[in-house]
């Protein structure tokens, strides 16, 4: 306890020898201020772990000082001692932010009790911190759900690769996570204290993506009225995230070439190179392979862009991650809507694994969110289902088969029409594995087999 150091203020010169005598006698080092003002400039000088406090002084009061500690001195606790003591200063004096509150004439025992109390408070409320700090560096996969074979793949991929320099391309249609994915990387790396620089290529104009990805100088083109700093340098010791890479122009897609091959480019309009220091990751939901068949897309870069492909599945290719999302989301959404939403109906949740998600995560990302807003129950039920999701409902009854002009994959078709027969069984013979397979007319074996694969799960399903 000797390492703990106590300021005492107060204005009477008994009640600070009482007080440093006995606390000095308990071994803690003890300091003593007479007033308010030189109590805060002893703060300055050096850390307290506990400052009593007395309310009445006179200029700068208990208060003040109590306010001063609560701004300045987040590792001090403040304990208020007062010998006028009303309700309303304990009350003002708590709220402000001191640990407790004693009345004086007081006992030593109490005010020892008292200190030791705030020092484990403190204690724990530093544990507390470094928890939260913990969770908050996890936060990267802690928000990206997925417990599928395939979202499984992606997160050892990711562990994998985030702590180097490599370029990663990062494949995956609209809505299935692309940038949670470089956010990951970015966070899981070395450079996390670093610029994360996200850049749409597809959604600035031609003209202004070059500037903007590489700075110009003043006077370099007719609105160029001042030098101005390009993405690329933004991001140096950090990482540059180029969304929709494909959209970019054969022009800039040498600039890029160049960039990977050498680490340097020059501002529009310099003569001087400038060298960068910025790790690459890119992603599209083009095909990128057939962008560089049709020679939209240079082949070089391509290659420079692939040394890491990480490829997203589209969401209805890994149902079981469905539920998992649905409840991830659900519990987001009410709270952040502050509507208490206890859970979701099994038909829904049939409902949703029925569904092709086309707008994959994000889409059932915002279908949650409105049925959340728009419910008027405490769970969301088939009533609170968009009619598109609720139509393609898994119906006992054959299927009518529909084939879209694009063509479908018919092992796709097969493989999906298999699960949900088998989930319809299940939830028909109760889950009773037994009885499903007799409804379904295999063995048991087989039908265990086919769960498994097929990655069924009761609990989920039940959600
Ligand atoms: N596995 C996941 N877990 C939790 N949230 C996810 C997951 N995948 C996607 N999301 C959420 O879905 C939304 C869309 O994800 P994101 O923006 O990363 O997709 P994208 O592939 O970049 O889409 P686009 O191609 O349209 O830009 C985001 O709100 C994201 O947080
Ligand atoms: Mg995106």
């Amino acid at each position: 306890m000797s390492d703990t150091k106590i300021l005492v203020v107060d204005d009477e010169s008994k009640v600070r020898e009482h007080f440093t005598e006995f606390l000095k006698h308990e071994g803690f080092e003890v300091h003593a201020a007479e007033n308010g003002e030189i109590a805060i400039n002893m703060t300055r000088q050096g850390l307290y772990d506990v400052i009593l406090i007395d309310l009445n002084m006179p200029k700068v009061d208990g208060m003040a000082v109590l306010r001063h500690l609560v701004d300045h001195l987040q590792e001090s606790i403040g304990i208020i001692l007062t010998g006028h003591a009303t309700i309303k200063n304990a009350v003002e004096a708590m709220k402000i932010g001191a640990y407790d509150y004693l009345t004086k004439p007081v006992k030593m025992e109490e005010v020892l009790m008292v200190i030791k109390r705030a020092l484990e408070f403190r204690d724990l409320r530093r544990e507390n911190l470094a928890l939260k700090k913990q969770l908050k560096n996890k936060y990267k996969f802690e928000n990206f759900i997925g417990d599928s074979p395939q979202m499984n793949k992606v997160f050892r991929v990711i562990e994998k690769v985030a702590d180097t320099d490599s370029t990663v391309l990062i494949l995956g249609e609209s809505g299935t996570g692309k940038e949670l994915v470089a956010r990951a990387l970015h966070y899981h790396s070395s450079r996390r204290d670093k610029p994360l620089v996200p850049v749409n290529c597809g959604a600035i104009p031609e003209d202004l993506l070059e500037s903007e990805l590489f700075g110009h100088e003043k006077g370099a083109f007719t609105h160029a009225i001042k030098t101005r700093i390009g993405r690329f340098e933004l991001a140096d010791g950090g990482t540059i995230f180029l969304d929709e890479v494909a959209e970019m122009s054969p022009h800039l897609q040498v600039k890029l070439l160049r960039i990977l091959q050498e680490q340097e480019f020059e501002r529009l309009g310099a003569t001087k190179t400038i060298r960068c220091d910025v790790r690459i990751l890119a992603a599209t939901n083009k095909d990128l392979d057939k962008l560089v068949q049709e020679s939209a897309f240079r082949e070089d870069l391509y290659y420079r862009l692939k040394v890491i492909p990480i490829e997203i599945p589209p969401l209805r290719d890994r149902r079981t991650d469905i539920p998992l999302l649905v409840h991830h989301f659900l519990e987001n959404t009410s709270r952040n809507k502050k509507k208490k939403i206890k859970g979701i109906s099994k038909d829904v949740m049939r409902a949703f694994m029925g569904y092709d998600w086309p707008g994959n995560v994000r889409e059932l990302e915002n279908i949650i969110e409105r049925m959340v807003i728009l419910t008027e129950g405490t769970s969301l039920t088939m009533d609170d289902v968009p009619e598109k999701i609720a139509r393609k409902q898994v119906s006992e009854q054959p299927i009518k088969a529909v084939i879209p002009d694009e063509g479908i994959s018919l092992s796709n078709a097969i493989n999906e029409y298999e699960r949900q027969l088998i989930i319809t069984a299940l939830e028909k013979a109760e889950w009773v594995k037994n009885r499903a397979a007799k409804l379904l007319n295999m063995n048991r074996t087989t039908l265990v087999e086919k769960i498994k694969k097929q990655g069924i799960d009761r609990v989920r399903m039940a959600g």
